[in-house]
């Protein structure tokens, strides 16, 4: 048995140690809202936050996650407050399809943590997701509306 703290509560789950740690998330505890997109660390669909860091959950093995706080993003919001990306998100009207974002806004969560104040160069360098809708100038315009916003 492997023991995950996923959005603040604790899931006992019987997988194989290597395990990707996105399809248990997916399976085994049922947060379908981090997707599944290429499976190799490519596009971002499956970002979730270890620690407060933003990884790619399709290429880490469940064991890599035992002990951390794992952030999906069923858990980014706090109670019936959204953060301030999935705010600025709606105003923008972001999402085309949506199968991106769940991903797109926990890298752009975890980005706003370590860079209140993003450049564009920063979103460049840090926001590599893929959005096969091409949602990217409203991404951008959002994220810089997030970063304006108090919290
Ligand atoms: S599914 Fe993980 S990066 Fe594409
Ligand atoms: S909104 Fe459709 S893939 Fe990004």
């Amino acid at each position: 048995m492997i023991r995950l703290n996923i959005n603040g509560k604790f899931h006992q789950v019987d997988v194989e140690p290597n395990t990707p740690l996105l399809w248990v998330i997916r399976e085994q505890v049922g947060l379908t809202g981090t997707k599944y997109g290429c499976g190799i660390t490519q596009c971002g669909a499956c970002t979730v936050h270890l620690n407060g860091t933003a990884v790619r959950s399709c290429g880490i093995p469940v064991s890599a996650a035992v002990g951390q706080r794992i952030t999906t993003i069923e858990g980014l919001a706090r109670g019936k407050t959204l953060h301030k990306v999935q705010k600025a998100w709606l105003d923008h009207e972001v999402p085309q399809c949506g199968y991106c974002q769940s991903g797109m806004m926990m890298a752009v969560a975890a980005l706003l943590k370590d860079k209140p104040k993003p450049t564009d160069a920063d979103i460049d360098a840090t926001i590599t997701n893929i959005c096969r809708c091409g949602t990217f100038q409203q991404v951008r315009e959002a994220i810089h509306a997030a970063a304006r916003a108090k919290a």
